[in-house]
């Protein structure tokens, strides 16, 4: 795909967005959600932000511990459209983990090789071996959503695709793999003003891809591609679970929360834990 030209999320913006998406980021103030659909008007306060989350960070701590006593191994995968928060939520599972046990894998698009494999080869080599906890910064979702929407895989790869991730998901839990599939839910006027803060923010360019610019223009493929991918790939042993990540803070609580509350390690705290918010974090009826 061709570099992206600068300036053109601000483009978008001005010309191209529709009009309700670009009325919420004009009128928007500090603080305020900007998707309707949302239950929440405000973002969440960063002291109770803090608080909890410093509590949370202890438990990580001990759970990390236990995953290493007890050689268990962890496979949490992040999937979400372009901005979600994906790469922010497993930097805050992480802040406080011992390096070495906790790992990211976050490949870039199959080489030529790779694409001789395959499809899930490349990923396999990732898993967590004993005693350690790894975070998949998207993964063999890819095809059911991005690759689709860019004609990146053909319809017979993708159908290959569906019959084989959920055997391979179940075989890897009867392996003994704890598998946690994250879908991170963003609307779309909050997606593109992180757009736009990416391409003004120098710390934050690199975040900006051609496809992010491309994709733009294809939310309602997007939209389906994801709605059927959760509809194929959900069960009772590889559910997935939905954080509505609008407001990143309460997104990154509910997903930290939801690993910690379904894994029985040592001195667990569940007051400590607290509650994950059903109106953040549940099934896929949530996604919207
Ligand atoms: P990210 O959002 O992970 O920073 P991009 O927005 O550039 O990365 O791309 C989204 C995903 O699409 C990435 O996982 C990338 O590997 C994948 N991708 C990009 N180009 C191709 C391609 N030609 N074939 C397959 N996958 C691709
Ligand atoms: P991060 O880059 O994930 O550390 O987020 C930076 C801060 O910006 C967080 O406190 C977010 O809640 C806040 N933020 C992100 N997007 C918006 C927005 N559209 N309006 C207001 N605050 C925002
Ligand atoms: C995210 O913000 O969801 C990911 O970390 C990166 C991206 O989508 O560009």
């Amino acid at each position: 795909m061709a570099r992206s030209e600068k300036g053109s999320i601000e483009k978008y913006f001005k010309n191209d967005a529709p009009k309700e998406v670009r009325t919420a980021i004009e009128k928007s103030s500090k603080g305020e959600i900007l998707n309707p659909t949302y239950p929440y008007d405000e973002r969440m306060e960063r002291k109770d932000y803090e608080k909890q989350m410093g509590r949370l960070q202890i438990e990580l701590v001990k759970m990390q511990s236990w995953v290493k006593e007890t050689d268990s191994r962890l496979l949490l995968i992040f999937e979400g459209r372009d901005a979600a928060g994906k790469g922010g939520t497993i930097k805050r599972f992480r802040e406080n983990l011992n390096p070495r046990g906790a790992r990211n894998v976050a490949l870039s698009k199959p080489s030529d090789i790779e694409r001789s494999q395959w499809y899930f080869q490349r990923y396999i080599a990732h898993l967590p071996t004993a005693g350690e906890i790894v975070f998949f910064d998207r993964s063999w979702y890819n095809r059911g959503v991005v690759e689709n929407v860019f004609g990146f895989c053909t319809p017979d790869e993708r159908e290959r695709f569906f019959r084989q991730v959920l055997p391979l998901e179940t075989g890897l839990g009867n392996d003994g793999i704890k598998l946690f599939k994250f879908w991170l839910n963003v609307g779309r006027a909050e997606q593109l003003s992180r757009f736009l803060a990416r391409e003004t923010d120098p710390l934050k360019q690199w975040k900006l891809s051609p496809i992010d610019i491309a994709g733009l223009h294809k939310w309602d493929e997007y939209s389906q591609s994801i709605k059927e991918t959760l509809a194929r790939s959900h069960t009772e042993h590889c559910p997935w679970t939905i954080v509505r990540s609008d407001d990143k803070k309460r997104a990154r609580l509910a997903a930290i929360r939801t690993v910690l509350h379904a894994l029985d390690y040592d001195e667990k705290d569940e007051d400590a834990i607290g509650p994950i918010d059903p109106f953040i974090c549940g099934g896929p009826d949530i996604w919207d």
